[in-house]
């Protein structure tokens, strides 16, 4: 089969790279993709946001699967328009993706349906809401409503802190139009961990449970990025609490959005706070976890296209989902200056040596100007390890980090720290 992977980052090289192992798979095209990503697949320079664009591709190169990495295109609706012209395509519709695309949506629905979250009162003018944070006091959490890039979201530990929040989202407008309207939620406590899951709209399979690191230094110190590292399994996602997950997340999810006529098929990321309380949903994402794939998707043994096409033609309760022992880690190596306007440009080296030491390189930010491979992004690379047991895989990764140079390279010394300590 010919299949298209839309999107230029780390996922989509993990999803690239699994695609590719597909014995079904004649063809792959990555549309931009990036240098690694060119490796394996033929990049193709389209604009993902570029609906029509994308659909004249899959039509006239006969692709027989595409799926969909970043939110922005699954918001922009490209799986109707795909699934309007008989392509087949994998991901949620423009509707189903507000799961993501608006917190309020999603806070709505969890409460409607009684799925666990936080508390939440949803605002359209800032006045009302500095009175409500007045009263509720800190530990508070402010949360523009739209896509944000992973950046709306501030955890205010005084009342000062989620005032201004309050002031840089509506005010300011800092993540523009996506913070016309607030979430202000209560602060909830505990571990976090992301439960990723196949879904046809009716079955739900999870998938093994993966621990982001969002700040970006160790000890989870300082700014939030859009994910430092990650390993699976995550220990602190017993049986039990997956379980808990599946029955009171993430099966009711799927129902609720059936009932609200908006179908949800393709991957359901669920980012959960888990505490003696169990497990509370922090937020629901619309696709595939970055870099939560990086370590889900070496650990999956069955075929991805089979698994898709399943989701896709509504029979995933009759397809097998087997996963591989071991543990995976990834460490994502960044640019200098990230999150905040980091350095570009910088040759890497390096990259054939980490792999002999037998690491998965994910491209992230990277470009190819002319010989040589340089950094283009915050997130550069994502190097990744499966082992038998998570300390071998830690061990292995940061082998192969210590391989990789360029200038400024900064990474997190600690990806797994909390299971290691268990
Ligand atoms: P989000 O973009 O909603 O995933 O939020 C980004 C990060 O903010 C999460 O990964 C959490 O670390 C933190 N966060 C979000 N909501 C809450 C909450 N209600 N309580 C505590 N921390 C939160
Ligand atoms: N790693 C967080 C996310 O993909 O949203």
């Amino acid at each position: 089969m010919r299949v298209l992977v839309i999107g230029s980052g780390g996922r989509e090289h993990a999803l690239v790279w699994k695609l590719a192992s597909s014995p079904r798979v004649e063809k792959l095209y990555c549309a931009p993709g990036n240098p690694g990503i060119g490796e394996i697949a033929e990049c193709v320079k389209l604009d993902i946001n570029d609906n029509m664009a994308l659909v004249r591709f899959a039509s006239e190169h006969k692709i027989d699967l595409t799926v969909v990495g970043p939110e922005a295109p699954l918001a922009n609706g490209i799986v109707d328009q795909f699934t309007a012209n008989g392509l087949k395509i994998f991901g949620p519709t423009q509707q189903a993706a507000l799961i993501e695309g608006s917190k309020s949506f999603a806070k709505d629905l969890m409460e409607k349906y009684n799925i666990p979250t936080a508390g939440y009162a949803v605002f359209t003018d800032a006045e009302s809401a500095k009175a409500y944070i007045k009263q509720h006091g800190a530990p508070v959490v402010v949360k523009a409503d739209g896509l944000a890039a992973g950046k709306g979201v501030i955890v205010a530990m005084t009342i000062e802190e989620a005032l201004s929040g309050i002031d840089a989202i509506m005010c300011d407008k800092a993540f523009g139009a996506a913070g016309s309207q607030v979430v202000v939620e209560d602060y909830l406590s505990g571990e976090e961990a992301s439960v990723l899951a196949f879904t046809d709209g009716k079955t739900i399979v999870p998938m093994v449970a993966a621990q982001d690191h969002k700040r970006i230094f160790d000890g989870d110190k300082g700014p939030n990025t859009g994910g430092m590292g990650a390993y699976a399994p995550a220990p602190v996602v017993t049986d039990a609490i997956m379980q808990q997950v599946v029955a009171e997340v993430l099966q009711p999810a799927i129902a609720a959005m059936e009932k609200e006529g908006c179908p949800y098929r393709g991957c359901l990321y669920a980012g959960l706070m888990i505490n003696a309380d169990g497990p509370k949903v922090i937020e629901f994402n619309a696709r595939f976890g970055d870099p939560e794939t990086q370590v889900v998707l070496p650990l999956l043994e069955s075929d991805l296209t089979v698994i898709m096409e399943a989701c896709i033609d509504g029979n995933l309760a009759d397809t097998e989902v087997k996963w591989k022992d071991g543990a995976a880690v990834c460490v994502v190596l960044a640019a200098q200056g990230y999150p905040s306007a980091y350095r570009k440009g910088d040759v890497i080296s390096g990259l054939n040596q980490a792999t002999e030491q037998g690491a998965l390189i994910f491209h992230a930010g990277t470009a190819k100007p002319g010989e040589h491979i340089t950094t283009s992004g915050g997130r550069v690379l994502g190097v990744t390890a499966v082992a038998s047991d998570l300390l071998n895989a830690v061990n292995k990764t940061y082998d192969a980090v210590g391989r990789i140079t360029f200038n400024g390279m900064q990474y997190r010394r600690d990806i797994a720290y909390r299971a290691l300590k268990k």
